[in-house]
């Protein structure tokens, strides 16, 4: 696989894209978005098994409209699994999973998914994957959403070139695109250098600010899930062994208060 992307990477790519002059992409505003409008999860006795083996054991949880979780907890221990029932791409075993009161049923444009790897489309530029969607005014909100996370003076840039950090930036505008009620964050930065994972957390917290989004963001670092999120839960054994608040965007602990939290939350992962 590794080796047919770099193939596909060595080709001579067509310019199918037209390159915009540098003032269309400077004359759009930035967070050209309306607020999202934030959906409500909720988990109702969840369970999911693989061949017999139980993974998820009964997960009862409300994220209010909204409102930012963390979920941390250990290799194996079905956060990613959780993620993709939330978004539709697979069916729990039992119980059911509520997005906006109603039962997911498949994807939906409102509640996205972002991987730890960006999965960019390499023979698309980053305007091309963002806007991969298409439909009526496409390019223009692709702009737009490559603002929204600094990237507007690279738009027509090859995945290839970018940095991990920008290609992750291009997945999150790729997101942003369908101005989401519900992010699902699925280690998104766990690939990427101390730096740049702060600079993501930045770039997210604005972002958050500015779409009024709810998010779950799964994370081995405990100190980014209390560093970002409203309310951190421990995975554990299918079950939420920890739920524990943390406050809202305007009511961030201090730093001790953080070292706590963290000896806390690292004692029950
Ligand atoms: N499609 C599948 N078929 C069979 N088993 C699966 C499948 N998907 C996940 N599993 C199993 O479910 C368990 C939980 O996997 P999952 O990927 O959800 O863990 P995780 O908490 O995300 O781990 P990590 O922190 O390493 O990403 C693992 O034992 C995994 O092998
Ligand atoms: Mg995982």
């Amino acid at each position: 696989m590794t080796a047919l992307l770099q193939a596909l990477r060595r080709l001579p790519l067509p310019r199918s894209v037209a390159v915009p002059s540098p003032s269309v992409t400077a004359a759009l505003p930035r967070a050209s978005f309306e607020r999202a409008r934030p959906l409500e999860l909720r988990l109702d006795g969840v369970v999911k098994e693989f061949a017999g083996r139980r993974v998820l054991d009964g997960l009862d949880l409300t994220v209010p409209a909204g409102q930012f979780v963390a979920v941390v907890g250990r290799s194996g221990g079905g956060k990613s699994t959780l993620m993709r029932l939330i978004v539709g791409l697979d069916r729990p075993s039992g119980g059911r999973v509520l997005v906006d009161g109603r039962p997911v049923s498949g994807l939906r444009p409102d509640v996205r998914l972002l991987f730890q790897d960006p999965r960019l489309l390499p023979w698309q530029r980053a305007v091309g994957n963002v806007g991969i969607a298409r439909g009526p005014g496409w390019r223009e909100r692709a702009l737009a959403a490559l603002d929204d996370v600094g990237l507007a003076d690279r738009a027509e840039e090859w995945p290839s070139v970018l940095s991990g950090g920008q290609r992750q930036r291009v997945a999150l505008a790729r997101a942003l695109v369908s101005n989401p009620g519900l992010l699902l964050l699925d280690e998104p930065f766990g690939a990427l250098d101390a730096l740049t994972r702060q600079e993501m957390h930045r770039l997210l917290r604005r972002i958050r600010e500015e779409h009024g989004f709810g998010a779950v963001l799964i994370t081995h670092d405990v100190a980014e899930a209390v560093a970002l999120a409203d309310r951190v839960l421990v995975l554990r054994e299918g079950k939420i062994a920890l739920d524990l608040d943390i406050g809202g965007p305007d009511q961030r602990p201090d730093e001790s208060a953080v070292a706590a939290l963290e000896a806390r939350i690292l004692r029950d992962v």
